[in-house]
């Protein structure tokens, strides 16, 4: 049997405080909804329903890459109203699957198992066991551990919220009697919401044995309401994370200090130290270390690497032997080729540097390019806008800059040439030449300070 998704993700997110609607909120630096939509993508190649509302449009437009079908609920009227909206779209035949948006750590497995479940009953529900159920639906069962309903927190009695199974959300339906029930479905309850829960009653009424399957971690299941629901299921995903990567040989310094919001694509020997961040799809080649408390995004690195700490790199390509940092900012459409050295305090922007060319100390490099063997001196800057336009400083091979130069754009120095420290360079430098400009020094002798009035 075909399995058609239901997402829902309308509601509102009250208790984050926030107007950005919640399944907009990032779990590793993407939305809430993306991980939930990439499982389900995972899990079936039918259509994926989206039913969204709370946030308007900011939803579907912040998630374009997704292929899915948007249903508007214009107003949130409950779960089972929200499910109601798709119904239009919805083939009878299929099982459904309902699944959460503010839910983002259910597994593929787990809803495989799930899926399996309703195969028999044509209704399956996904459940747990929490120490503290506060705020859940209870799952009632009968003497002989049939489940006969599920009961809201709100309009729950006291013995009922004893209970400590609780209604995750998940289930699985077949698509003809989901609809048959939730056209069925009352408001008359403490929220005056139609609840998508309340089709259990009416399954048992009609004789259907609700099947259960119990989701063995609870934080798989943990819906995100507030920012500390947020921040525990970041913890989470990102301890899963680098324990994956620990197994497959890198070296984490400590796992509790490590972000990847992203993808990390990994060589042999790759050690990195606490409190990096790596945004983005970022590659590591082999024995590539990266120090403490560097931000990684959208980069390529090869073999050999040494990134020293508090150093920032974005959209770059790094080659083989380079040694960046520390405390060097590496901006995009950079790239450095081997035994590249890039010292303190040194920004990198649009710029190519050739094989064993350093820039090691306190530099702005911008839409450039530096040959090979060259050798950058402290403080130099290219003065590449003009306030208005950007322009292009080059700079050839076994070039020696001095200290405190600057460059103004369009420039050209040619291979072998050596600039003289202190110099503005305004006129292109010819191959092998000096070019200095220095205003003469003068000594006046037997100066005297200043003193205090
Ligand atoms: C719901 C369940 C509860 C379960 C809990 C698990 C119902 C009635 N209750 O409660 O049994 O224990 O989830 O987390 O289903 N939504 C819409 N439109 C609406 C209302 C909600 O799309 O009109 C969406 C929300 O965006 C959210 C999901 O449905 O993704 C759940 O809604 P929420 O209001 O959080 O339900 P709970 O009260 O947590
Ligand atoms: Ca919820």
């Amino acid at each position: 049997m075909s399995l058609s998704i239901i997402i829902l993700a309308a509601g509102q997110g009250t208790r984050m405080y926030s107007d950005k609607p919640k399944v907009l909120h990032t779990l590793a630096g993407r939305p809430l909804l993306t991980h939930v939509y990439h499982t389900a993508a995972a899990l079936s190649n039918r259509e994926i329903h989206i039913v969204y509302g709370h946030g308007g449009e900011q939803v579907p437009e912040a998630s374009r890459e997704f292929h899915a079908s948007w249903v508007k609920q214009e107003e949130q009227l409950g779960t089972g109203h929200a499910v109601q909206q798709v119904f239009p779209n919805l083939p009878d035949v299929d099982n459904i699957l309902i699944l959460y948006g503010d839910v983002p750590l259910i597994t593929e497995q787990t809803l495989e198992v799930l899926v399996d479940a309703a195969s028999e009953s044509g209704f399956s529900l996904l459940t747990t066991y929490l120490d503290n159920p506060r705020g859940y639906g209870r799952i009632i069962r009968d003497d002989k551990e049939k489940i006969t309903a599920i009961v809201e927190e709100k309009d729950a009695s006291e013995d009922q919220r004893k209970i400590c199974e609780v209604n995750t959300g998940f289930m699985v339906v077949n698509g003809k009697k989901l609809k048959e029930w939730v056209n069925a479905l009352k408001n008359e309850n403490k929220q005056n919401e139609y609840y998508l829960t309340d089709i259990v009653e009416l399954a048992v009424k009609d004789g259907v044995n609700v099947t259960s399957v119990i989701a063995d971690s609870p934080i798989e299941v943990q819906g995100i309401n507030t920012r500390s629901q947020l921040c525990e299921a970041e913890r989470y995903f990102q301890l899963v994370q680098a324990h994956h990567l620990m197994n497959n040989g890198v070296g984490l310094m400590d796992p509790g200090r490590f972000d990847l919001r992203g993808e990390l694509e990994i060589g042999r020997d790759n050690e990195i130290d606490i409190n990096v961040v790596i945004e983005g799809r970022v590659k590591l080649g082999n024995n590539v270390t990266i120090g403490s408390n560097c931000h990684i995004k959208d980069t390529i690195i090869a073999d050999n690497v040494h990134v020293l700490p508090n150093t920032m790199i974005d959209n770059a390509v790094i080659g083989n032997g380079c040694r960046i940092g520390p405390f060097a900012r590496i901006r995009p459409d950079t790239s450095l080729s081997e035994d590249v050295h890039v010292g303190n305090f040194v920004e990198l922007k649009k710029t190519d540097v050739g094989k064993g060319s350093k820039v090691n100390h306190l530099s702005y490099l911008g839409d450039s390019h530096v040959g090979s063997g060259t050798n950058i001196g402290a403080g130099t800057i290219t003065c590449n806008y003009d306030g208005v336009n950007k322009h292009q400083t080059i700079i050839g091979d076994d070039v020696f800059v001095g200290s405190d130069v600057q460059l103004i754009a369009p420039v050209k120095v040619n291979n072998g040439a050596t600039i003289a420290a202190g110099t503005t360079v305004t006129k292109d430098v010819a191959e092998n030449a000096l070019a200095i400009s220095r205003a003469d020094q003068k000594a006046i002798p037997k100066w005297k300070r200043p003193t205090k009035k």
